[in-house]
C-alpha cells in the first residue's frame, strides 16, 4: 500500500517473494447493515517507481544492511504514487497515495508506515488516512484512522500486497474495506 516499506532493494525481493497475479476487475460497493452501519469497498492499484514516485530520503543507521528483504534501522522512505483502476499502470488514475515508511526493527524487516490515500472514484471523493506496521515479506493490513470528504469518520482497514513488477515499477493491489458505525451520521463534519 500505500505504505509498504520500500527501497531500491524491494524491487528485487518482490520478484522472489511473489508471483505475478492476474489483475482483478475494479470494484466498489456500498452496503448498509441492519444496525444502521455502512460498509464500502474498493480495489485499486498503486503504481510506484523508485526514484520517480518514491525515494529513500534518509539512510538507516544500524542493524541489517540493505538487502533484498531488509533496510537498516531508521531508513526513511517517502512516496507519492498514483492509484489506477487496473493493475495496468496505463489504466485511469483515480487517486494518489502519499506517505512515508520508517524502518523500526534492527533485523530490518519491520517498519512503521503512514499514508493519506486520496480517491475520486465512482462517485466517491475524499481521503482515507492509514497508520500501521509493515512486514517486508508479508501482506500488510493497515488500520484506517480516519478520512475526509465522503470518507469522513471511516473505519476499517486497507490491505496492500504487491502484484506486479515491470522494470523499476512495482504495482501494489490496494483493497480498501471501510466501515461506518451507526453513530457516524451524527458526528460533526467539516464544511
Ligand atoms: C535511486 O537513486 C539512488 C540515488 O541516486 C541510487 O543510489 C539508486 O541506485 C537508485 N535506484 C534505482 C532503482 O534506480
Ligand atoms: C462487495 O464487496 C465485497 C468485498 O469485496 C464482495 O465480497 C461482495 O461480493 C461485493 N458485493 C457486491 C454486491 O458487489
Ligand atoms: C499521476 O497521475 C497524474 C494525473 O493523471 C499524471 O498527471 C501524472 O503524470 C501521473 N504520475 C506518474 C508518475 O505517472
Amino acid at each position: 500500500m500505500a505504505a509498504n516499506t520500500r527501497s531500491a532493494s524491494l524491487l528485487l525481493r518482490l520478484t522472489m517473494l511473489f508471483s505475478l497475479a492476474a489483475a482483478a476487475p475494479p470494484r466498489s460497493n456500498e452496503t448498509r447493515d441492519g444496525g444502521g452501519g455502512k460498509t464500502l469497498s474498493f480495489t485499486l492499484y498503486q503504481q510506484e517507481t523508485i526514484n520517480k514516485t518514491a525515494y529513500m530520503v534518509v539512510d538507516g543507521v544500524a542493524g541489517a544492511g540493505v538487502s533484498q528483504t531488509t533496510t537498516p534501522f531508521g531508513t526513511v522512505y517517502v512516496f507519492r504514487d498514483n492509484l489506477t483502476v487496473h493493475a495496468d499502470g496505463a489504466s485511469p488514475v483515480v487517486g494518489v497515495a502519499e506517505g512515508t515508511s520508517i524502518t523500526t526493527s534492527l533485523d530490518g524487516l519491520l517498519s512503521l508506515s503512514l499514508a493519506k490515500i486520496t480517491i475520486h472514484h465512482r462517485g466517491h471523493r475524499g481521503s482515507v488516512s492509514v497508520l500501521g506496521g509493515t512486514h517486508n515479506t508479508r501482506q500488510s493490513d493497515y488500520p484506517v484512522v480516519g478520512g475526509t470528504g465522503d470518507f469522513a469518520y471511516a473505519l476499517g482497514y486497507v490491505r496492500s500486497s504487491p502484484v506486479d513488477l515491470r522494470g523499476s515499477t512495482v504495482t501494489y493491489k490496494m483493497e480498501l474495506r471501510l466501515y461506518w458505525p451507526p453513530y457516524a451520521p451524527y458526528a460533526p463534519t467539516p464544511q
